[in-house]
């Protein structure tokens, strides 16, 4: 009678990636960790060392050990970052969209709610440490959910420029509520009005300019929060120059927090589709702001705004839509997303000497996916 095989144990610090046996290895559940003749990977090492299993088991021998290409290519891991942070965005509009319905359901606002969307995103903001990254995300994300997208855009942004002015995190917190909740007046405004495509007549125009006021009372009287995010509601569309609504304040008049916001408001909303004109390239926008719109924000803040708004320096690396990753090689500050950028690894990852020129301020097909760090590239 031929010998039933013995089923032998290997301990988990002795399985090396690239174990090849010669017959199924198990877990600890008799799950097929390896097939035969297949090599162990260190992800599966990693796996049932993360699951506590302390040994695995075969009947077989060990064939021996083969060099496996586990190294995950370049632009695999530069994608799925970027894919990472897609879904990190998905989930706030979700959350965004929920604190605006409940709102109108309810009349209530949740304020821990708000407070931690703005806290996961001045967290995520620290923990990528490149603002490109984000400014890159919200010039290309979908933003067919008008409300939820806009006011959370604006919001990175705002933070952004937060940042940049060096605000304390208990001041972030404070514009970043305030940006967040500034259009909550507008589910009020029915969307009849909201989504019209012709020109709103002066009394539908005058409806949407109650969403300040409406804005104002739901955060501070129906919900008790601070008034210095209240007036973030009331004041975002005041100017500078006194041109703006409610109140037709200037200047100093106007709150800090709303000066910052106006600026974001404006720009989010020209980079987006809208009532009677197409979605404003960036550029566009960033050429609207600093011509006609120069009087109209405070100036010291626009200016650090549009220091900020220098995305792509030259010489940094950027990964486009084809996979491809180039390396910018002129940027101008009009048209920040669409620098000439030159081809340097293909969309395979493989790193090209002489790889194509592309100017994206002519190419409408081919776009920046995300920047990519030196270190990535190595
Ligand atoms: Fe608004």
């Amino acid at each position: 009678m031929p010998e039933m095989p013995q089923m032998k144990k290997i301990p988990i610090e002795e399985l090396k990636p690239g174990m090849v046996f010669t017959r199924t290895v198990f877990g600890d559940n008799y799950e097929i960790i390896a097939e035969p003749n297949t090599p162990i990977t260190s992800k599966d090492i990693e796996n049932l060392k993360k699951k506590g299993v302390k040994f695995v088991e075969t009947t077989g021998e060990l064939k021996g050990v083969v060099k496996i290409q586990e190294e995950v290519p370049l632009v695999d891991r530069v994608e799925s970052s970027a894919r990472e942070l897609m879904t990190f965005y998905k989930s706030l509009v979700d959350s965004v969209e929920s604190v605006y319905t409940n709102y109108k359901v309810n009349k209530e606002i949740l304020p821990e709610k708000v407070v931690n969307i703005v806290e996961k995103v001045i967290d995520k903001i620290s923990e990528v440490g490149d603002k490109n990254v984000f400014l890159n995300l919200i010039n290309i994300v979908d933003k067919t959910k008008y409300l939820p997208t806009h006011v959370l855009n604006a919001t990175i942004l705002g933070l952004l420029l937060g940042k940049e002015i060096n605000y304390p995190e208990s001041k972030l917190k404070l514009l970043g509520t305030g940006i967040l909740l500034m259009d909550i007046g507008m589910v009020f405004i029915p969307m009849s009005i909201l989504e019209r495509e012709t020109k709103l007549t002066d009394e539908e125009y005058n409806k949407i300019k109650t969403h300040t006021v409406l804005g104002y009372k739901a955060v501070v009287q129906e919900n008790n929060m601070s008034p210095e995010v209240g007036r973030v509601c009331l004041e975002h569309h005041e100017r500078w120059d006194g041109t703006g609504y409610p109140r037709n304040l200037q200047k100093q008049q106007i709150s800090e927090y709303a000066r910052v916001a106006a600026i974001v408001d404006t720009y989010e909303a020209m980079t987006r589709k809208r009532v009677y004109r197409d979605r404003m390239m960036s550029f566009e926008a960033m050429r609207a702001i600093l011509t006609e719109g120069s009087t109209k924000f405070d100036p010291d803040i626009l200016k650090v705004f549009l220091r900020m708004m220098s995305v792509y320096p030259v010489g940094s690396y950027v990964m486009l839509n084809t996979r491809a990753i180039a390396k910018v090689i002129s940027s101008d500050p009009i048209s920040p997303f669409r620098p000439v950028v030159k081809v340097v690894y293909d969309e395979f990852g493989t790193k090209i000497d002489d790889g194509e020129t592309i100017k994206l301020s002519e190419e409408t097909k081919i776009f920046i996916v995300r920047p990519v760090k030196e270190e990535e590239l190595k």
